[in-house]
């Protein structure tokens, strides 16, 4: 694994790379990394990996006090805002504070297990309405605070294309997810817009422990090691910061897709 000191270029190197792309500078304080779903799991360790680098970032999940909190414990420039998904209506108010924006993580997600034959209504229009149209309202919230420079990168994730029984819903919706970063990427450019689908990530919170069904992962990825929270954060700052990835949808799997 990258050490932290190794994956942190020299100042100078940096600023050459980045005058050489066209520059991505989320690090300068033109604007803010705003990680919506930042208070837990892959979004704040996005969100911690950008702090230490010197951005200002923004973290938000559902209650006001454990924002607040979590991004207290964040070393850094972090600070903490209240955004529930399920309600798009208010998205924009909430939004109203946020300076301009270099770099929007779309991370938040509720579990959803759901099947056809026993299909829950409210369950599935909870997650359809936080991972379609919510991350949809964030980005027309904020429009008018993406210049050119800015990136925006949506999670989805891979039971779009391996569902399991009562995927229905998040198999939609990850789905969903590809349509939306190719319609964002055309309509907003040349904002850089791109998807991002991890496996089963292994340390994350909602796996960490679960040791059968992660040696089961294990066994069928090609790499024999499960997929980390850091390495979805490389991937991630590879697509916030890389001119040229635009429009796409990666998977970070280790190539259990592949067995
Ligand atoms: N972990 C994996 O193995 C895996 C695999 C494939 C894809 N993914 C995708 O990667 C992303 C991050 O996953 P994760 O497991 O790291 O997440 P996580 O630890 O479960 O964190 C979820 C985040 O979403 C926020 N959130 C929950 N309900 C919300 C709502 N109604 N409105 C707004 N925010 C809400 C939570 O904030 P509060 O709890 O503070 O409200 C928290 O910050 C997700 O989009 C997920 O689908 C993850």
């Amino acid at each position: 694994m990258l050490s932290t000191s190794s994956i942190r270029p020299s100042t100078s190197r940096r600023a050459a790379t980045e005058a050489a792309q066209g520059s991505s500078d989320v690090y300068s304080k033109n604007g803010c990394v705003l990680v919506v779903g930042g208070t837990s799991g892959i979004g704040l360790r996005l969100a911690e990996r950008y702090a230490e680098r010197g951005a200002d970032v923004i973290v938000t999940g559902r209650d006001e006090e454990r924002c607040a909190r979590v991004a207290a414990g964040v070393a850094g420039s972090c600070r903490g805002l209240a955004l529930d998904l399920t309600e798009p209506d208010v998205v924009a108010d909430r939004l109203r504070a946020v300076g301009p924006v270099r770099a929007l993580v779309l991370a938040a997600i509720e579990r959803d297990v759901n099947s056809i034959r026993e299909y829950d209504l409210a369950r599935a229009t909870r997650l359809v309405t936080l991972k379609l149209v919510g991350y949809a309202e964030v980005v027309h919230a904020l429009a008018d605070r993406l210049d050119d420079r800015a990136a925006i990168l949506v999670f989805g994730g891979l039971a779009m294309l391996r569902p399991y029984p009562g995927s229905t819903t998040v198999s939609t919706v990850n789905g969903g997810v590809v349509g939306l970063v190719h319609t964002l990427a055309v309509e907003l450019a040349p904002v850089r817009v791109n998807g991002i689908h991890p496996g089963i990530v292994g340390d994350s919170p909602e796996w960490v422990g679960k040791g059968n069904v992660l040696d089961g992962v294990r066994e069928r990825t090609l790499t024999g090691r499960l997929v980390s929270m850091d390495d979805v954060v490389d991937a991630a700052v590879f697509l916030l910061e890389n001119a040229a990835m635009n429009g796409a949808n990666l998977t970070v799997d280790g190539g259990w897709l592949l067995r």
